[in-house]
């Protein structure tokens, strides 16, 4: 099959043909339809997992993946072949992602249906972003009419969490650069969105709308302990880039180091809410497989939202 692969790290990912994947107990075979790139699978390029995770060659990159089951594997239950399915590759090592024709992946944790009305392409740009969304704004336990600073909201992650907590009826304040970056996260939600830009005077510009501080931020991106002292006394933050509670010494606030976690319930939430016109899975440009290095390119220079990857 072809599949987007590294021979090592730190290398480029290119396009190449491997073994097609068999299903193992517990497995599914998907046929991958479509799937979208994070920044774990640049992060990998970059060399920057490898001395945390297994990596296994030729490592073939991508987490997200929405396709239709093509085989099962032993005691599979649950799932039948033909049906259409999404989610994220959960498995203890790197090298069998989704930038490929075909993945497997475990039956019973990452992977969910495709309902109707939620369209492949979108569904196979969901599962990390949206799962990260989620349990980011669960962590700080976001009530309506509460004050949230998303740090990052123009990225893939943000622009599902803009849209999520703009839907519980929270104030967003929400980073952008000037020009395109600003319309395009103004754009998410039909409710107001507070933008705000980062290569400016960030603190001037969030205490003007919230004197008091926030209630709570979503740290996808900047500087986590410059965004925690913009936090009320009392406020939380929810950190996917690493930070914890050690970088706040002193400060009344609680920080929440987030590992999100696809279980089927979330990605079903996240899949219904899209299905039902709720939520807007933000692709902003799709790329054939075969031109996946592209998309690499086009992420490390930074596209708003989604890049999704088509591979059928
Ligand atoms: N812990 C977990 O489970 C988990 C899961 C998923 C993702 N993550 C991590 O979470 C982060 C966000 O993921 P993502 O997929 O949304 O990444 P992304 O698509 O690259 O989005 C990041 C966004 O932040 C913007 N940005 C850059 N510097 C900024 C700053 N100083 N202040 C505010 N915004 C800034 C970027 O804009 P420009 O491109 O214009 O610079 C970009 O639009 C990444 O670090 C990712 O690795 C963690």
């Amino acid at each position: 099959m072809r599949a987007i692969t590294l021979e090592s790290v730190p290398s480029a990912p290119a396009v190449a043909e491997v073994d097609t994947p068999r299903p193992e107990a517990g497995e599914l075979l998907v046929k991958v339809a479509a799937a979208s790139l994070n920044g774990i699978d640049l992060a990998t390029a970059a060399g920057y997992t490898q001395a945390f995770m297994e990596h296994r060659y030729p490592l073939v990159l991508g987490q997200d993946f929405a396709g239709t089951v093509e085989a099962l594997g032993e005691g599979v239950e649950g799932f039948a072949v033909g049906d259409a399915v999404f989610g994220v590759v959960l498995k203890p090592y790197l090298g069998a992602g989704s930038l490929a024709q075909y993945v497997t992946v475990p039956a019973g944790h990452g992977a969910a249906r495709i309902p109707a009305g939620l369209k492949v392409g979108d569904a196979g740009a969901l599962g990390v972003a949206g799962a990260t969304a989620l349990v980011s704004l669960d962590a700080v336990a976001l009530g309506e009419d509460e004050t949230l600073l998303i740090s990052g909201a123009s990225g893939g992650v943000g622009s599902l969490a803009v849209q999520l907590a703009a839907a519980r009826g929270a104030k967003v304040i929400a980073t952008a650069r000037p020009g395109a970056q600003t319309d395009f996260v103004t754009g998410l939600t039909g409710a107001e969105v507070h933008v705000v830009d980062f290569t400016g005077d960030l603190e001037g510009q969030v205490r003007a709308i919230a004197p008091e501080g926030v209630d709570a931020v979503l740290h996808l991106a900047g500087d986590g302990a410059q965004l925690a002292a913009l936090l009320r006394p009392g406020g939380q933050l929810a950190s996917t880039t690493g930070l914890t509670q050690d970088a706040v010494k002193g400060q009344d606030v609680t920080i929440h180091t987030i590992m999100a976690n696809p279980d089927p319930r979330i990605l079903t939430s996240l899949a219904e809410q899209v299905a039902s016109g709720a939520l807007r899975v933000p692709v902003t440009a799709t790329y054939p497989l075969e031109q996946a290095p592209e998309a690499f390119a086009a992420f490390g220079a930074g596209t708003p939202g989604k890049i999704a990857v088509s591979c059928s």
